[in-house]
């Protein structure tokens, strides 16, 4: 079923002078007080400039980090304001709180084409826990409810679903409609479809793993997580990071791959050292030798990974090949997403590493489709209903 559309609600004159509540995913990272990477926060502004031309009074909401029910002053929302404001060129009005008499009041006093942006909703408990009175009270703030928080639309959470029932008009705003479209592509692919999957631990992966192994052509593994598989197939990985209890999945999918004549790559050479930390001494190696852990997939598997994606017709990227955020580390990231970028296909990358490392190279505007959502997009390309979506198609 089809979710109710901004554009709809635009067409239908229904946001003119009316309270619009945004979830948007305003997660960002923070450094010395500033958002250090301002992509979401980019993605978020078509809805707001959508809405604020149309004369809405929009209450921006969205959650930063994981405060656990805490007020922490280092996960307030209010650099976020200030970076919206520079980006809308308007002001941004910011409450510290996101319900309650203050913000009732600061709402109730935006005029047609204002916006207000709330304290983060997870400072109160009620926001994870799907909490029915904390979700009532979030929708008595506005007469229409829109929600672009693609990133968040796998948590069942008061603001992403508890709340919909208690609006009169709800519907997905223009950023949720375009990862939801452009990730169709991966639910139905052109072949081959390559899926690229790294990070650390197979535990994180596990049901993208299994679910992608049988309708990919080739399933590409780096990152600490290939030392699993490595482990899976008895070849020696030193002292390289594994997960013994991940042995048994790891065999699982490679079986699944098998069955299905998906060829799964796995390094073949790695960059070695005996620690993981800045500044220890690295070496390339074909076979881990006792007392050294690989931290990055070698060149030659990287120029291997970089030939798929660069002849793969679809290709979906998640995850770094290696300790990205160590420079010595960083080389095997850095030579896949080159691939990635010349892919003659559709490319699809999410993931905050391997976004970062698209971002370095300046190769966004290769890239068809970079996700706002790491967790999101992994559950939706499983073909996993995400509860903030689904909400929005009863
Ligand atoms: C993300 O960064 O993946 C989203 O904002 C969701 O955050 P969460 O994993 O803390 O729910």
């Amino acid at each position: 079923m089809a979710v109710q559309s901004l554009e709809g609600l635009l067409t239908q004159g229904k946001l003119k002078g009316r309270r619009v509540f945004v979830r948007a995913d305003l997660n960002v990272p923070l450094r010395d007080g500033k958002p250090s990477d301002i992509s979401r926060i980019l993605a978020s502004l078509p809805t707001l400039r959508r809405l604020l031309g149309a004369g809405a009074r929009v209450i921006l909401s969205s959650h930063l980090g994981r405060p656990k029910g805490q007020r922490k002053a280092e996960l307030s929302l209010r650099p976020v304001a200030a970076e919206l404001a520079r980006q809308l060129g308007t002001a941004v009005a910011f409450s510290d709180d996101c319900l309650g008499e203050s913000t009732e009041a600061a709402a109730a006093e935006l005029e047609d084409g204002q916006i207000l942006l709330l304290e983060n909703l997870r400072f109160y408990a009620g926001e994870t826990g799907n909490d029915r009175d904390f979700a009532r009270g979030l929708a008595a703030l506005a007469e229409v409810y829109v929600n672009d928080a693609f990133g968040t639309a796998h948590r069942a959470h008061a603001s992403t679903v508890g709340m919909v029932p208690f609006v009169a008009e709800a519907a997905a705003g223009l950023l949720m409609q375009k990862e939801l479209d452009k990730l169709q592509i991966a639910l139905e692919p052109e072949r081959p479809f390559l899926c690229l999957l790294g990070g650390a631990k197979v535990s994180d992966k596990l049901g993208v793993l299994e679910a992608l192994a049988p309708r990919a052509d080739v399933l590409a593994v780096g990152g600490a997580m290939a030392y699993t598989f490595l482990a899976a197939q008895g070849v020696a990985i030193g002292s390289s990071l594994v997960e013994p209890d991940r042995i048994e999945d790891a065999r699982r999918v490679i079986a699944y791959a098998k069955q299905a004549d998906c060829r799964l790559l796995l390094p073949s050479d790695h960059v070695v050292a005996r620690e993981p930390g800045e500044g220890s001494a690295s070496r390339v190696v074909s076979e881990i030798p006792d007392g050294w852990m690989g931290l990055d997939i070698g060149p030659d598997t990287a120029a291997r990974y970089a030939e798929e994606a660069r002849r793969a017709r679809t290709l979906l990227w998640n995850g770094p090949m290696g300790m990205f955020e160590v420079e010595a580390f960083a080389a095997g990231t850095r030579t896949v997403a080159q691939g990635v970028a010349q892919s003659e296909g559709s490319s699809i990358v999410g993931g905050g590493d391997s976004l970062a490392a698209i971002n370095q190279l300046g190769l966004a505007d290769m890239i068809d489709h970079l996700s706002t959502g790491g967790g999101a997009s992994l559950e939706y390309v499983q073909g996993i209903e995400l509860p903030g979506v689904a909400v929005l198609e009863r």
